[in-house]
């Protein structure tokens, strides 16, 4: 096939995608496929495409790792020049998505995880990887996720939202957790013990945006559950050596350790697995995606959050879930265009 590997653009989670985008690429170019590996923001320069599939194009030749903190937002902005300023969309990459078989979503966070851009792929008959516009949205915020988790009974960390015009002195109880609602891979997210650090916490989440999710803290060990095809793969321990699990304990190799699958009661792993499947039906999910949960001393569990495109980076979880199960990372990345394939089925 002719695929578009497309990643990139302008979230906090840049970086992160581009290393997703230049594994996932090289692994279908190893499974016998044509690659485009795209940068959705930054486009193609050159106008002449009619061969894109055929010269291998990489726009990450010089790029290898994550940063220990998220990227200069505004910076990589004034770097486009070559498009109008208010499209997301760089130079060319509408013509070549156009082009291909399907475009691999190697995105993470913002427009390119949020539904925005699956809508509009849905209108120009683009197809593309993953959930679709409703479910990327509902996951994306974690307010919504709450709500249709309570209406689901699926276990989740009490919690409160807040816009920058409302009166945090309500909120009493620490430690809590403060997130940004439509953030991801940690960033904006901290852990304030008392009043003193949640008034700082909440002032760094509204610099990333209005609305702002505080949640009791649980303290307990942290899992996360792939869902392929609506079937749970084996669950993945996270125990950051330091701290919780921020963005630089996410991308810095060594400084986490997993275990999968996690050692847990037979009779806890099956009610987890379940309940991601049951999640994954929730949001109305599709392909695939990764829940992940705080499990207490007691075995009680809590569904933090799903995440529609889960990271495919060295360190990331899902393929790592599915190794324990003899699946490659070159047989994961395949079965995902496989299953995304059969939304059109
Ligand atoms: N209610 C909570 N109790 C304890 N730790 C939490 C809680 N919510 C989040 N965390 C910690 O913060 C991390 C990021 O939170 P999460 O909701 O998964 O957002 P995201 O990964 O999208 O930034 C989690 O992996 C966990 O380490
Ligand atoms: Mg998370």
């Amino acid at each position: 096939m002719n695929i578009v590997v497309l990643a990139g653009g302008l979230s906090t989670e840049r970086d992160v995608s581009i290393i997703t985008g230049k594994k996932v690429a090289k692994a279908l170019r190893k499974n016998g496929h044509k690659i485009c590996l795209l940068d959705v923001y930054m486009g193609y320069d050159n106008d002449d495409i009619a061969d894109i599939f055929t010269i291998d194009y990489d726009f990450t030749k010089d790029i290898d790792s994550i940063g220990e903190k998220a990227p200069d937002i505004k910076a990589i902005k004034k770097m486009r020049t070559n498009q109008a300023k208010q499209c997301f969309l760089g130079k060319n990459v509408e013509k070549i998505c156009r082009m291909a078989d399907i475009v691999f979503m190697a995105l993470h966070g913002d427009v390119g995880e949020n539904g925005q851009l699956q809508a509009t792929f849905d209108i120009l008959g683009i197809k593309y990887t993953g959930s679709g516009y409703i479910g990327s949205g509902l996951a994306m915020n974690k307010s919504l996720s709450k709500k249709m988790f309570i209406a689901d009974n699926v276990p989740t960390p009490e919690g409160q939202v807040f816009t920058a015009q409302d009166d945090i002195t309500t909120w009493n109880s620490f430690p809590c957790v403060v997130k940004p609602c439509s953030g991801g891979s940690s960033v904006g997210v901290s852990i304030p013990n008392n009043r003193t650090e949640f008034e700082n916490a909440m002032r760094e989440a509204f610099s990333f945006e209005d609305e702002v999710l505080v949640e009791k803290y649980v303290k307990g060990r942290e899992l996360s559950i792939g869902v392929v095809a609506g079937k749970a793969l084996p669950i993945i321990e996270i125990c950051p050596k330091e701290g919780f699990y921020d963005y630089k304990n996410k991308y810095q190799a060594g400084l986490t350790n997993d275990i999968c699958p996690a050692v847990l009661p037979d009779d806890v792993t099956a009610q987890l697995q379940k309940t991601a499947e049951k999640v994954y039906q929730t949001l109305r999910l599709d392909a695939y995606a990764r829940i992940d949960f705080i499990l207490d001393k007691d075995n009680n569990f809590y569904c933090l959050e799903a995440n529609t495109l889960p990271g495919m980076t060295p360190t990331s979880l899902l393929p790592q879930e599915a190794l324990a199960t003899g699946i490659s990372y070159d047989e994961l990345v395949e079965i995902l265009v496989e299953e995304s394939m059969k939304k059109y089925l």
